[in-house]
């Protein structure tokens, strides 16, 4: 409701700014209040952890961990920050964050903006917040594909203490040839010396932290059971369908449709599902599965529960709905049916 008021102010400014302005209200919104509690709705129990409902945020609102406290009084079940990268970096020159409000749709093209990993893992310490936070990684744009797992490998290390789970970010369309991670044969290297990392650093602090892949919605059915192939194969606890598209045939002809970058938002969601649901079967719950994409209110949330998600992640709909998306989310999805696990399924 409140939301509806003010949204007409925060689309008179151009989308950027408009993000910066709502990070550093819930930067200060955060410091000020008392610590929040998310909303208990049917708990979740998915790599070890225990989700106090299925709504979480989507990596990206919040790339350097600066309005934790904030977004947690929204009543998310988890939170996912990032990408981060090794070392600080601009990101793309501006503008790089389009609004198309017909489509309920973004395009964006940030290319991983951010402070480097010691600026997030700083804040993160500073944070009030006790609850599920994942930290999502990638690399840094000035380094070669060749080396790209150094990245990974230096960022999974230092956020290794203060993240609940770590998320793999190999499908951001705003990287030069990030997505080729996504190939069979670069993929299983990745994977194998992620894994190797997590058993060291798991017997280095004393807890295990699982890891999550994230991948791209354009991909064909072949190239998805590729990859459910890999996660089986590395024991990879859990994969998020989806990243934002590079397709742009649900928007053609409105404004700002020709951007260079991802989409988001409504128009993504049904494309965003079918991975979702394909991945989900191949799985048969021996990989949870983390849902983002398109999702704008209530019965999204639940369509991708019942193609077989144990959580959804939510971002786009929260610049056209508001905070109150999240909430009605967590309703949405509170009395729906754990996912068939392994064993149940045959
Ligand atoms: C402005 C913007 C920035 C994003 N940045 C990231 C990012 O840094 N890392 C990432 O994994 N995904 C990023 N995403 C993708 C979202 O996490 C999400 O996967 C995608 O937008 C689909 O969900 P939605 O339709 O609810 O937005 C970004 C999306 C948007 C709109």
């Amino acid at each position: 409701m409140f939301y509806d008021l003010i949204r007409p102010l925060l689309f008179s400014f151009d989308p950027e700014t408009a993000h910066e302005a709502a990070i550093a209200a819930l930067h200060w919104a955060g410091r000020l209040l008392s610590a929040a509690r998310p909303p208990e709705a049917s708990p979740v129990e998915i790599m070890g952890l225990r989700f106090p409902n299925r709504i979480g945020l989507a990596a990206g609102l919040d790339k350097n961990g600066e309005a934790i406290d904030g977004l947690a009084r929204m009543g998310f079940g988890f939170l996912e920050i990032g990408t981060v990268t090794p070392r600080a970096q601009p990101g793309n020159p501006r503008p790089r964050l389009f609004r198309l409000p017909e489509a309920r749709a973004l395009i964006n093209r940030m290319g991983f903006n951010n402070y480097g990993v010691n600026a997030l893992v700083a804040n993160v310490k500073a944070a009030k917040y006790k609850g599920i936070l994942g930290i999502n990684i990638g690399k840094n744009m000035g380094t070669p594909m060749a080396r790209a797992t150094e990245d990974y490998l230096a960022a999974f290390a230092e956020v290794y203490e203060v993240a609940s789970y770590v998320a793999i970010n190999v499908s951001s369309p705003n990287t030069k040839n990030l997505r080729q991670l996504q190939e069979a044969s670069e993929l299983d290297q990745l994977l194998a010396r992620l894994k190797e990392a997590q058993s060291q650093l798991a017997e280095q602090h004393g807890r295990y932290v699982p890891l999550a892949l994230k991948i791209a919605p354009d991909l064909d059915t072949v190239e998805i059971s590729d990859i459910a192939d890999a996660l089986r194969r590395h024991l990879i606890d859990a994969v998020i369908t989806t990243n934002t598209t590079l397709a742009r045939d649900k928007v053609a002809g409105m404004p700002h449709s020709d951007e260079m970058g991802g989409l988001s938002g409504a128009p993504l969601l049904d494309a965003s599902t079918a991975v979702t649901r394909q991945l989900a079967q191949e799985l048969a719950g021996e990989v949870p599965v983390i849902a983002a994409g398109g999702v704008l209110d209530g019965a999204d949330a639940r369509a991708k529960i019942e193609a077989g998600a144990s959580l959804v992640q939510v971002m786009s709909g929260l610049v056209f709905r508001g905070p109150g998306l999240v909430r009605e989310c967590v309703r949405a999805t509170a009395a729906m049916p754990e996912p068939e696990s392994p064993s149940e399924s045959g």
